[in-house]
């Protein structure tokens, strides 16, 4: 034919320059040489593999194919059990169904179990535009779906160093508490008693008088060590999360004038190492935020462990916050607790109103073992760095 090519032999050049892996299910050798004539002459470059009996068809799936095209009636097999195992196998392949008499029903039934296309027999001058449509289809949606699965792959990377960050952020403050608690309180301490000496030993009123105002400063120094320390490793975690957070609210009270309540399903519970440090940050970023933003007058903590679930649960009656709130390119407070309870298996909820806001912090802990009484420290928390002993 001279002159212009037919319009939808037109529609994308960037297939038909492809050599095409197609497997054809038909048990007509006339009706698949007719198939591969019509192809050629839309311009496609095919190689065909004929397949007529569900054992082949099932066979040949093992191989890689750009797409598969089904005859609609087989001897003992059919075109829309050929397309219900492919999709069982969640192969992404574009699926043609022809026929000689599909009817309109039997078509749209194709269309919606996931035939790309189907066509008549009688009508196979659309069976190339037909390919080159299918294929481009199936092309945009296994990049879409290699896309997601990078996405996917890329998000779950950024967690585990979110999370491997706030482990080494944890371990660090550990470990510089316990330089402080060695060496500087050590030395301080060591100080404080020859200060002390020198004091009651002195010769005259003058050394007496330096000798105390030494002593006072080195007190100070201590306590400034104590509470560096506490920043960097709550001591008080030792006497258990109960304990630790009851003293977090009353603190918390007592700065911000905000009224505070507190309320515990158990006085003690013996939880999975870990949890408790997680618990308590959050309680922690909870509080900090509500005096940074909420505007509140009144905050209530709750703490409880029912049917293997640990719940940290820390609501306000401020002015609530925005979904853009949590957008801010320079706020990690929310965002790192995500992270910090994920390092324990936990989660965050958050849900906030015009009423106020709650933070909710859920951590399946199937094996905490709960009391009414208080117990010592279990092993393992050896040594305390925040505590330093009677000073
Ligand atoms: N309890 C709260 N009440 C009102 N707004 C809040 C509250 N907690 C958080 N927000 C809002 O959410 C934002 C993000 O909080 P956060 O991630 O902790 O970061 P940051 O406190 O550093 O801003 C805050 O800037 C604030 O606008
Ligand atoms: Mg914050």
């Amino acid at each position: 034919m001279n002159g212009p090519r037919p319009a939808t032999m037109s529609a994308s050049r960037a297939v038909p320059q492809r050599l095409l892996r197609v497997l054809h299910l038909e048990d007509s050798v006339l009706d698949h040489e007719l198939a591969l004539a019509h192809l050629r002459r839309g311009g496609l470059q095919v190689h065909a593999t004929r397949v007529e009996s569900r054992h082949e068809f099932e066979l040949a799936l093992g191989q890689d194919w750009d797409l598969i095209l089904s005859d609609y009636n087989l001897p003992g097999f059919s075109g829309v059990e050929a397309l219900q195992i492919v999709r069982e196998r969640a192969l992404v392949l574009p699926f043609i169904l022809v026929s000689g008499e599909i009817g309109e029903e039997t078509a749209v039934e194709a269309m919606r179990n996931g035939a790309s296309d189907y066509l008549l027999k009688q009508n196979l001058a659309r069976l190339a535009p037909a390919f080159e449509r299918a294929i481009e289809a199936s092309d945009t949606e296994r990049a879409r779906q290699a896309a997601d699965r990078e996405l996917e792959l890329s998000r779950n990377r950024l967690s585990a160093l979110a999370q491997h960050l706030q482990t080494s952020v944890e371990m660090e403050r550990a470990a510089i508490a316990r330089e402080i608690h060695d060496d500087v309180g050590g030395s301080l301490t060591a100080l404080k008693f020859e200060i002390d000496w020198i004091r009651r030993h002195a010769a005259n009123e003058e050394i007496e008088r330096r000798a105390a105002v030494a002593l006072e400063t080195v007190s100070h120094a201590i306590e400034a060590s104590q509470r560096v320390m506490h920043n960097l490793r709550p001591a008080i975690l030792e006497q258990g999360l109960v304990a630790a957070l009851q003293w977090m609210t009353q603190r918390f009270a007592r700065r911000t004038g905000i009224e505070c309540a507190f309320r515990t399903s158990h006085d003690m519970l013996h939880l999975p190492a870990g949890v408790p440090l997680v618990a308590y940050r959050c309680a922690q970023e909870a509080l900090t935020n509500i005096s940074k933003h909420a505007q509140a007058s009144r905050v209530e903590i709750e703490i409880s462990h029912s049917a293997g679930v640990l719940l940290l649960e820390v609501s306000d009656n401020g002015q609530g916050l925005a979904p853009l709130d949590l957008e801010k390119a320079r706020s990690f407070g929310i965002r790192g607790l995500h992270e910090r309870a994920s390092t324990v298996g936990g989660w965050i909820d958050l849900s906030s109103s015009a009423a106020g806001t709650t933070l909710i912090l859920s951590v399946p802990v199937a094996n905490a073992r709960v009391e009414a009484q208080a117990e010592p420290a279990p092993a393992g928390s050896e040594h305390d760095p925040s505590t330093w002993g009677a000073l």
